[in-house]
């Protein structure tokens, strides 16, 4: 079942990588979330900024981010397990001019050293819901914490209680995710780990799409849970 999920995970995002452009219409990857973007902002006037993407994928919001940090010296480093999603990472830093202050890691989230005290912003934007096992959710977010510097922030947002349905038949069917907390759960957990920072926003946002597998349209339908945070 988890060796599955793990499976559509990367069959829908290469396909997806292999034929969307990037900040194209039609996607998810059309736009940057504006909450990333806010917060790149806000911190963009400081010098030589460092900012992590977990689950970076093709640059949606390493690219926009390098543009504003990059006057300043900043770099976005990038992490990312699909060798199609760092291939296009690359190639558009390069087209949107800020390949000096991207740097890309082909790797597991849950396998990159993140640096203690080194971030002035962690990122994981749906992502934490594709590691392998219940147990690395926790330790990766551990691992963002400690890595933040004092003052930084995290963004995080993550898939809980996914319900998948055939489109055509209206049948409920097996979600295909690694981890699919409840959001009660979830909420529960990020507010245990976050309890010594300032927690700015942290809420539920029901999501849906259509997406196809195996010729077939699937409805995706699940609750994002989002926090935004400061140390
Ligand atoms: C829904 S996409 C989001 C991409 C990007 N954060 C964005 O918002 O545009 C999830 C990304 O996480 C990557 N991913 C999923 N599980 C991962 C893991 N365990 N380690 C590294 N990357 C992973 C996928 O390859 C994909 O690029």
């Amino acid at each position: 079942m988890k060796n599955q999920a793990v499976k559509e995970t990367k069959r829908y995002h290469t396909t997806l990588y292999r034929n969307v452009k990037l900040f194209k219409k039609g996607s998810w990857l059309d736009k940057p979330d504006t909450v990333v973007m806010n917060l790149a902002r806000k911190l963009g006037r400081v010098n030589n900024l460092l900012v992590l993407d977990l689950g970076a994928g093709v640059g949606r919001h390493a690219i926009p981010i390098a543009k504003i940090i990059g006057k300043n010296n900043g770099k976005v480093i990038c992490v990312d397990y699909l060798k199609v999603a760092e291939e296009k990472l690359i190639e558009n830093s390069i087209k949107y001019h800020v390949e000096e202050y991207v740097d890309s890691h082909f790797c597991d989230v849950s396998r990159f050293h993140i640096k203690k005290d080194n971030y002035n912003l962690i990122i994981a934007h749906s992502v934490l819901e594709h590691l392998n096992a219940k147990k690395l959710l926790a330790s990766v977010i551990k691992n963002m914490i400690l890595g933040t510097k004092k003052g930084g922030y995290n963004y995080i947002i993550f898939t809980t209680q996914l319900e998948e349905y055939e489109v055509k038949t209206k049948k409920k069917i097996a979600p295909q995710i690694e981890i699919n907390l409840g959001t009660r759960e979830a909420s529960r957990l990020i507010t245990k780990l976050y309890r010594n920072w300032r927690v700015i926003s942290l809420r539920t946002v029901p999501y849906r799409e259509i997406l196809k597998r195996n010729k077939q349209d699937i409805l995706w339908k699940c609750k994002y849970i989002s926090l935004i945070a400061k140390k």
